[in-house]
């Protein structure tokens, strides 16, 4: 199942911090060893200033209660530059915890900067200290006291540049604190940037595009609008671009967001052509899956699919989230994927054919002859099937009128051409009212 881990290829794209509870996810699933685990959290530490944090790792990884020197000598630095930084902040940040000074503020940046300095003495160089401690605090693991410092800083930063960093820093801190809603606002707000024609470099606007779509797995797998959400963002042709040219392995949170949405989203037919057409870059199980059941109508390779879709979901830090429910735990994504894969399942496996024995379609799905009824049932009750059961014989006719999906192929180029026709209906007619004048 580690093949199937895609850590390694969404780790680069993180902030570092965001890495960690993606490594306290594969400890917890006991996918690689312990130690290697360890290691790998240490190393990714010694970059921050969580050094406290670190040197616990290393005692429980070593089983001692001593630490390296250089942990101890990292400590020592980063304390004291972080007091530096205190003290370089301390004029802007005793103002910004005044509440009756903040009054003095208004909505108009280019008053605040004047005010700020010719009554406070608070300039360009507070501002930028501003900023450095925030930074500081957020490497030290402090999110809370980050994000408030960010937000404060931007409302005062006139570099567009250092505004849209501290935009990322606010970003990651709200993740870290789990506060989704506040960040999918600052997501959004990224996105406006970073899609706004004034966007300095078109390479650095697809690199933004990509971060941004790594950064915003987090969130669209835990806000509850995030399924719908996370296909209008990947979807959009410049966003699919980037994943296609840039990180294809993002199609997995894509074509997992297709499936367990309950409405059959109308871009969902192009988005199996990309799955196809993407085949040599990047598939795993769940692109396979849809593969099965949308290009080749292989039913019994989409069964052995699905099972390896349930182990894929199990496995990832983003799909893979437990949920207490008393005594016992439930992965709730994973529940409503095989729900919904069967459903596409049983839906396509019907419409491929005119009659059909609901034994056979019951061996087909791995269902009882009672659960394949159900699901009949249910998808006739839901309007995704115009069918009958004919309960006595056991089986399913398809109304004939039903266009199966070669048909609605068909359709498809027939509104096309239907369309032509009309064009060219109107300009005749146009002609023929222009020379009856
Ligand atoms: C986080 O930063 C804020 C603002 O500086 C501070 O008040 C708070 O004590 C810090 N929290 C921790 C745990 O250091
Ligand atoms: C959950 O706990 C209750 C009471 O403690 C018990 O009756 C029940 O069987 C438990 N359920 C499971 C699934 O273990
Ligand atoms: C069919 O479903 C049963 C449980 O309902 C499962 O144990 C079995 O592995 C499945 N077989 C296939 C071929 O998927």
């Amino acid at each position: 199942m580690a093949n199937y881990d895609l850590t390694p290829r969404i780790a680069p794209h993180l902030d570092r911090h965001l890495v960690f509870p993606l490594l306290e996810f594969l400890q917890e699933r006991e996918m690689y060893s312990e130690a290697q685990l360890l290691k790998n959290k240490i190393e990714l530490l010694s970059k921050t200033n969580m050094v406290d944090y670190a040197m616990d790792i290393h005692k429980s990884l070593y089983h001692t209660d001593d630490v390296p020197q250089e942990m101890v000598d990292r400590r020592v630095e980063v304390v004291a530059r972080l007091k530096s930084l205190e003290e370089g902040a301390a004029p802007l940040v005793s103002f910004l915890q005044n509440e009756d000074k903040v009054q003095e503020l208004r909505a108009d940046k280019q008053y605040n900067l004047q005010m700020l300095n010719e009554r406070y003495q608070i300039g360009p160089e507070q501002i930028e200290a501003l900023y450095q401690y925030a930074k500081f605090q957020f490497e030290c693991g402090n999110y809370s006291g980050a994000a408030d410092f960010l937000y404060q800083y931007r409302a005062l930063c006139t570099n567009s540049e250092r505004s849209l960093s501290a935009l990322w820093g606010k970003l990651a801190a709200e993740i870290l604190m789990q506060n989704w809603d506040i960040a999918l606002e600052e997501l959004n707000r990224l996105k406006e940037i970073i899609d706004s024609k004034a966007f300095p470099s078109p390479l650095n606007q697809v690199q933004c595009r990509i971060w941004l779509m790594h950064w915003s797995l987090f969130i669209f797998f835990n806000h509850d609008n995030g399924r719908t959400q996370i296909i209008d963002l990947f979807n959009q042709d410049k966003y699919l671009n980037a994943i296609q040219t840039n990180a294809p392995h993002l199609l997995r949170y894509l074509a997992t967001a297709f499936i367990v949405n309950k409405r059959r989203r109308p871009q969902f037919k192009d988005f199996v052509k990309v799955i196809q057409q993407e085949q040599c870059s990047y598939k795993d199980p769940i692109t396979e899956f849809l593969a099965c059941v949308y290009v080749n109508y292989d039913f019994d390779m989409a069964q052995q699919k699905l099972r390896e879709c349930e182990e894929v979901i199990l496995n990832d830090p983003f799909l893979g989230k437990r949920v207490e429910e008393g005594n016992y735990t439930t992965v709730p994504l994973r529940d409503e994927f095989l729900e919904n894969a069967r459903l596409f399942m049983c839906e396509t496996y019907c419409r491929i054919h005119q009659r059909i024995d609901m034994r056979v379609l019951a061996e087909k799905l791995n269902l009882s002859y009672e659960e394949a009824e159900r699901w009949i049932v249910t998808l006739i009750r839901s309007s995704k099937l115009d069918a009958k059961i004919d309960s006595k014989l056991g089986t399913i006719v398809m109304e004939p009128n039903y266009p199966n999906v070669y048909e609605q192929l068909i359709d498809h180029t027939k509104a096309l051409s239907g369309r032509t026709y009309k064009l060219v209906g109107q300009l005749l007619e146009q002609g023929q009212a222009q020379t009856a004048r």
